[in-house]
């Protein structure tokens, strides 16, 4: 017999294994550093001019980074930092180098959600980041999902639940029912409302006080910020129905997305969000704050099939919502939830698999344009390269065949450039304001 004593003695072992195998994976000091991107990369790749241009330009102007000379003594290598400064002071053909971003707007929100574990969110979501970080532009990503892959791929470990999503809802709740209880005192009715009041389980955990920027870890990219999970947060699903009913009129699903209204416009410009695979409270609250939907599913029948039944189940959610009756300021929440954009993107797609093939055309029968013209291919170098929790953009290409790396790549461009033109699309539409 089995009881939860042997799932902690369990746990316990694994948990050591999880530290060696992290050992064996970052640098000695299990922290993860960002490569140097090789002039090839840099003009081809990134600035996409060509090479003699940019050597020409940097040649002329000795201000301008020049990177550092490795022994082969070919190329030169360029952080992210220096990168980011020559696209800051370069023009190519009166072109400027800085990714598009409407003025005066917010940074656009995306969420990549499924059901089904294994559909290639959490790859999609950090090869995107990646891929948007080095286009230029300044990412968040939000881990909602409890298993935190999103969160360890990026280097983040150790993290403390008050600090996850879960610490969001709950400040939020705090605040919220503060608010409230403020609005009942000053109401001119006559007679004083009832005051709502928190148990000492949760207004005691120090989240009151902390503040926006509190949740947010810098990671290895200099550009790329990230609000991690963890393990533990994993408890949110049953805290969160128990603070609902300490607080019936507490808006749960909105509280991410008030946060995220908190934090300056311009600090980023795209908030990438990895979500669980369930709908809970968790991925309600990552799916009201997205602007975009992007719905990663695998080539297969079964995918197609889970795929078919999270629409349905995140549209009933969505509608329950929308009845939604609790105490918010006016204007401030809007119901029904409406997205700017929602696609479909084929992951692990092989295309010389005849069903995958039959599956793609199932998909676009189906979905029409909604289904991303770009899937994402099945490549070992991903799946090497997920053993060790690195993107295919953070692997020096010298470390496998030039040709597998540069295949998986491009796989991963293309999807990129369709999504972030999705994405400013989307941009556009959105209202200055909100
Ligand atoms: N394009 C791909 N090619 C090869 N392997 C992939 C690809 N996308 C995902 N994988 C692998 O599939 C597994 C599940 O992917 P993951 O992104 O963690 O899914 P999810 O977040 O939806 O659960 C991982 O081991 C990952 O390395
Ligand atoms: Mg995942």
């Amino acid at each position: 017999m089995y009881t939860h004593e042997d799932l902690a003695r369990l746990q316990q072992q694994s948990l050591k294994m999880q530290g060696w195998i992290r050992q064996q994976t970052f640098s000695p000091q299990m922290e993860k550093t960002l490569r140097r991107f090789s002039s090839w990369e840099v003009g081809e790749l990134i600035f996409k001019v060509n090479q003699s241009t940019l050597r020409g330009r940097l040649a002329a102007d000795p201000s301008l980074p020049q990177g550092q000379v490795e022994e082969d003594g070919r190329q030169r290598w360029y952080s992210l930092q220096e990168i980011n400064e020559l696209r800051r002071r370069l023009t190519v053909n009166r072109r400027s180098l800085m990714p598009p971003r409407p003025a005066g707007k917010r940074a656009i929100r995306a969420a990549i959600a499924n059901f089904k574990g294994g559909a290639g969110k959490s790859t999609v979501a950090l090869h995107f980041a990646h891929a948007a970080a080095l286009d230029g532009y300044r990412v968040l990503c939000v881990d909602f999902d409890p298993q935190a892959t999103l969160s360890h791929s990026m280097g983040i470990t150790d993290v403390a639940e008050e600090y996850t999503v879960w610490g969001v809802m709950a400040r939020d709740l705090i605040h919220e029912t503060e608010r409230m209880n403020a609005n009942t005192q000053g109401a001119e009715t006559g007679a004083a409302l009832p005051q709502r009041r928190l148990p000492a389980s949760v207004t005691g955990m120090g989240l009151r006080d902390l503040r926006v920027s509190d949740f947010i870890k810098p990671t290895s990219w200099p550009t790329i910020d990230l609000l991690p999970s963890c393990a533990n947060a994993a408890f949110v699903e049953f805290a969160s129905a128990q603070y609902r009913h300490l607080n019936p009129e507490w808006s749960f699903f909105a509280a991410v997305s008030r946060y995220l209204d908190a934090i300056p416009d311009d600090a980023y410009d795209m908030i990438i969000f990895d979500c669980p695979p369930a709908i809970g409270y968790q991925s309600m609250n990552a799916v009201f704050a997205a602007d975009v939907l992007y719905i990663p599913s695998g080539p297969g029948y079964w995918e197609y099939d889970s795929t078919t039944s999270f629409i349905g189940q995140l549209g009933e959610a969505l509608e329950d919502l929308s009845h939604f009756d609790g105490i918010v300021p006016a204007g401030t929440l809007q119901l029904p939830k409406a997205f700017l954009d929602v696609r479909f993107l084929l992951t692990r797609f092989e295309a010389n698999n005849e069903l995958h093939r039959a599956m793609q055309s199932a998909f676009s029968k189906v979905f029409g344009d909604r289904l991303a013209a770009n899937p994402i291919e099945m490549t070992r170098a991903v799946e090497q390269s997920g053993r060790f929790l690195s993107s295919i953009y953070e692997i020096d290409y010298r470390e496998m065949t030039r040709e597998t790396w540069r295949r998986a790549r491009t796989s991963f461009d293309q999807a990129y450039e369709e999504f972030r033109g999705n994405l400013i699309a989307a941009w556009d539409k959105l209202e200055a304001d909100q």
